[in-house]
């Protein structure tokens, strides 16, 4: 248990102590029973990502995944209904099932005394029923059926649930962070995604807000990433050099950290309601290859050359959904965080392929997905081995504070939306602990 400051004085602490308008106090990122707060005013009321409909495309299917502490599962019914659950059986508790995905058939069937349970969660059937009569259980008891999550909701695709019976309703909630979806569909012929139904699950030794902070910090990639991005814009020249050609995009996803920080400076960072940011995009990602060409055509042939240019100039690098989804649209790829303690963060790290838009243009979201966030890539084990070290210096006792001071004071607001004054203002972190400090004070 850490020293955490009070002001009332009368012993017990209060979170909105730990946050000032340009630093957190330490004990937000290390104290176990700052971490245990959160789960149950942030992670357990806020509206939390499930999943991706096309992990579920069929009647029986489930995926399973965790809001705060309570594992979930996330259910296809035959009228092809979605439902997310407990993943929790009410004879004696036995989680349903440990598996992250599968297809159940027509039940959901507890494997310990196979009580079975309809996919939205109704009991189906009780071996030997006769042996509850005259009791206070009987299969028309409410008790006998998996839990629903109170709230269920799905944008294009994407689908959330809340353990909160009440609050705002997921678009409302989601505010300026639709764009994430949108822009991520939108890039779509078909104007829909369908999940790679495989992702990457890393445990990052680290709290949670050190990742999302991270993924609207301008200031650390040319610093942290820069050897990675020197290598390969070396290899770029040399391809250059060789064939006379530009080298293939790929490249230019490592070779983007080579960008000077007067330029990450020019960009801008974006704050909504609920803690939810957005950071405007710096790669560039419109050759003017062959392969980009003709998803171009595609693109015009289903929305129309105006439509088409402005969903392809939309500008958006990272999406953060506060306090659970980090999303790049145009490159399609989605980060779910799911903390596990105070130095503990479980993230999955999925992809997703644009319906209807030619091959090549899903191995360029594949690359990225390998190259950029895989965690045997170089920049994911850079941005890892960063998370590590700030979460040990946390812990220790050379300081309390984090420093979040940067255009401090400067963050014009208008409409309830903020923007950075400069593209490296600490705005974004700062955003973010105003809705933290919202949700943990209120409860
Ligand atoms: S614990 Fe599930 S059937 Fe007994
Ligand atoms: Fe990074």
């Amino acid at each position: 248990m850490l020293h955490v400051p009070k002001k009332g004085g009368d012993g017990g602490w209060d979170p909105r102590d730990l946050v000032e308008p340009d630093r957190a106090h330490r004990a937000c990122y290390a104290d176990q029973e700052v971490f245990d707060l959160e789960i149950e005013r942030i992670f357990h009321r806020s509206w939390i990502y499930a999943g991706h409909e096309s992990q579920i495309p069929n009647p029986g299917d489930f995926a399973t995944f965790q809001i705060g502490r309570q594992p979930m599962i996330m259910t296809r019914a035959a009228d092809g209904s979605i439902h997310v659950l407990y993943n929790r059986c009410p004879h004696r508790g036995a989680m349903l099932t440990n598996e992250h995905m599968g297809n159940c058939g027509q039940t959901l069937t507890c494997s310990y005394h196979s009580w079975q349970f309809k996919l939205d969660g109704k009991v189906h059937a009780i071996p030997t029923p006769d042996g509850y009569k005259g009791t206070r259980l009987s299969t028309d008891n409410p008790d006998c059926s998996m839990k629903a999550a109170p709230r269920v909701q799905g944008y294009r695709g994407f689908w959330f649930a809340s353990l909160a019976a009440e609050g705002p309703d997921l678009v409302t909630w989601l505010g300026g962070a639709k764009a994430a979806f949108d822009d991520m569909c939108d890039r779509a012929p078909e104007g829909e995604v369908e999940v790679v139904p495989t992702c990457f699950r890393v445990i990052q030794k680290s709290n949670w807000k050190i990742f999302l902070e991270n993924q609207l910090d301008a200031l650390h990639p040319s610093i942290t990433h820069g050897a990675a991005g020197k290598a390969a814009s070396e290899v770029e020249d040399e391809i250059k050099a060789e064939t006379g050609e530009n080298a293939p995009l790929q490249y230019h996803y490592l070779s983007a950290f080579t960008t000077p920080i007067y330029k990450w400076d020019g960009l801008q960072t974006r704050g909504f309601k609920y803690g939810h940011c957005i950071l405007e995009g710096y790669m560039g990602l419109r050759p003017t290859d062959p392969d980009t060409l003709e998803y171009e055509a595609v693109m015009e042939r289903a929305y129309g050359k105006a439509r088409t240019e402005e969903i392809l100039t939309t500008n958006i690098h990272h999406v953060l959904v506060y306090p659970c989804l980090s999303v790049q649209a145009p490159l399609q790829q989605l980060r779910a965080v799911r903390p596990l303690g105070p130095d503990r963060t479980l993230t999955e790290i999925w992809h997703f392929r644009l319906k209807g838009a030619p091959e090549p243009i899903y191995r360029r979201s594949l690359h990225y997905f390998n190259l950029v966030n895989s965690p045997s890539t170089m920049i994911n084990a850079d941005d890892l081995y960063n998370f590590w070290r700030c979460q040990q210096g946390l812990e220790s006792e050379g300081g309390d504070w984090v420093s979040f001071h940067r255009n401090a004071g400067q963050d014009p607001e208008k409409d309830g939306e903020i923007t950075s004054v400069t593209g490296l203002s600490e705005m974004p972190m700062r955003h973010m602990f105003t809705a933290w400090t919202d949700y943990m004070g209120e409860g």
